[in-house]
């Protein structure tokens, strides 16, 4: 059994379909360059220990016995809840299991097992490229590597989906796809369907508002005006849904400026869902004035950031006008490479 292993995964960008996703219906979404690094090592002592300074979190420490109880912080939530649902899905290795017999205990031959992680982001937390998720995959991808569990993709996809319900008890899983399965996806609510996209490059601008969004919190509020208006929000999602399945046509084909025409209608239905914000429609107009084909928030919305598809020629342009408005410019390719170990 190898006792340490580090392994990345890639933050994500939404680029069609937010909010109806929650509602069994499909988004599109893009891994981006920028990665979650953890590290990973088994121990010999019953105790779990996180370094996680990109979210504050230094020095924490706890028994074994205690993960998942009492007073977790927030930046360790994500690591601590997937170290747990993976040591209960395989409780084999868990001090104390009934299952700690036989065959079983030729896997582990103590019964003190304790991990420690440490881990490290290329991008900042604040961003909404989905670092929670990418923590949860990196994790539970080492830790099959570990314990040599050797889980398809989709078991990766399943358990840590699960940690994050467990977690924020909301949320399609689309982020988790892009983190496991990288490149740009096709997903539907609970991954029901994850299919890649035959795509290579996005032309794509993308700008930080400043402002963190709370994912939860947006997703509430639509759940609210889906309750008082149910026959309304309902069809903004069935159109939300004709919006994804017609941009994945034009993806392919790349023809990004019907792309863009359909991802400024996107932002109408958005705005309409009540996410957008008074920044973000600054940056998204400033941005389409400059030339782009077509721009959104994405993501939840509230703030995080927008995405502007814009022809090769007018970038300058675009960004100049992004930062005006009091954007900041984040530079990142599009389709990156899934969970891996390096
Ligand atoms: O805020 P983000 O970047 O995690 O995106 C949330 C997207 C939602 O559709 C609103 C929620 C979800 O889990 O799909």
């Amino acid at each position: 059994m190898k006792k340490k292993v580090i392994v990345s995964a890639p933050g994500k960008l939404m680029l069609f379909g937010e909010h109806a996703v929650v509602y069994n219906r499909p988004c599109l979404v893009t891994a981006v360059d920028q990665r979650m690094k953890a590290e990973v090592e088994v121990l010999e002592q019953p105790v779990f220990q996180l370094e996680a300074k990109d979210v504050s979190v230094t020095g924490y420490k706890k028994p074994m016995s205690e993960l998942g109880k009492g007073d977790i912080p927030k930046g360790a939530k994500f690591a601590e809840i997937a170290v747990r649902s993976f040591l209960t899905r395989h409780s084999e290795f868990i001090s104390g299991s009934s299952k700690l017999k036989g065959k079983m205990l030729k896997q582990v031959q103590h019964d003190n097992i304790g991990i420690r992680i440490i881990t490290k982001s290329d991008f900042s937390s604040q961003f909404g490229f989905g670092s929670s998720s990418a923590v949860t995959v990196c994790v539970i991808k080492a830790l099959s590597e570990l314990f040599d569990k050797k889980l398809t993709d989709k078991q990766i996809f399943h358990l840590a989906y699960k940690t994050v319900l467990d977690v924020q008890g909301k949320g399609s899983g689309f982020d988790i796809a892009a983190a496991i399965f990288g490149g740009t996806l096709y997903f539907v609510t609970g991954g029901k369907v994850i299919e890649p996209l035959a795509v290579s490059y996005l032309p794509l601008v993308v700008g930080y508002s400043g402002i963190k969004a709370d994912t939860v919190t947006l997703v509430n509020q639509v759940k609210e005006k889906a309750d008082k208006y149910p026959e309304i929000v309902k069809s903004i999602y069935d159109t939300i849904e004709k919006i994804v399945n017609q941009a994945k046509i034009f993806i392919e084909k790349n023809d990004w400026q019907s792309v863009g025409e359909l991802m400024n209608v996107n932002q109408g239905l958005l705005a309409a869902l009540g996410v957008s914000s008074n920044k973000l429609e600054a940056m998204i107009y400033a941005a389409r004035e400059a030339g782009a084909y077509g721009t959104k928030l994405s993501g939840a919305g509230g703030g995080d950031c927008m995405i502007a598809i814009t022809p090769e020629m007018r970038r300058k342009e675009v960004e100049k006008a992004i930062i005006k408005e009091g954007g900041e410019i984040i530079r990142v390719l599009t389709n990156a490479e899934g969970v891996k170990i390096e």
